[in-house]
């Protein structure tokens, strides 16, 4: 830890996290290498991807391009805060049951930016929805079956 570390306090997935972070260390390394967080994935590293999405105050964020500092105080969420007493969330049960995911890296990312969508627009359309998701990129699943797993969460909330 550099000598000019600032102490950081910010609650994780519902617990209180004290540590010493350097100015200039992201989000995403403190979440993956200082608290063992490694669900929250980086693969561009330069805010294109969104798989280093994340909650801050229920807002989404990129993880790879937020200083850990900007948490300070605040409230994060990342994919192990999700599921509780060993059951699956509403949005991870509605992906498995799609089948919106294959190689899996854009999964945390996009599982907590739809999060953050329903809750903000319960019933957004599909090209609010696809606005909405634009930050987040899959390689994989053609993205077919995340919308139709987010047309299931919707229909069962309406
Ligand atoms: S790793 Fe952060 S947006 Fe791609
Ligand atoms: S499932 Fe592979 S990148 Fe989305």
């Amino acid at each position: 830890v550099p000598a000019q570390s600032i102490e950081l306090s910010v609650r994780v997935n519902r617990r209180r996290q004290s540590l010493l972070v350097a100015p200039r260390e992201t989000l995403a390394d403190v979440l993956r290498d200082r608290l063992g967080l490694t669900g929250t994935k980086v693969g561009c590293d330069s805010q294109v991807c969104g798989s280093c999405s994340v909650l801050l105050d229920g807002a989404v964020v990129s993880a790879c391009t937020v200083l850990a500092l900007e948490a300070q105080g605040r409230e994060l969420v990342t994919i192990e805060g999700l599921g509780e007493n060993g059951k699956l969330d509403t949005v991870q049960a509605a992906f498995l049951e799609t089948g919106a995911l294959q190689c899996g890296f854009c999964t945390p990312g996009f599982i907590l930016a739809v999060k953050a969508l329903l809750a903000e627009q319960p019933q957004a359309d599909p090209e609010q929805v696809r606005a909405y998701l634009r930050g987040n990129l899959c390689r994989c699943t053609g993205y077919g079956p995340i919308l139709e797993a987010i047309r299931r969460l919707q229909e069962a909330s309406a």
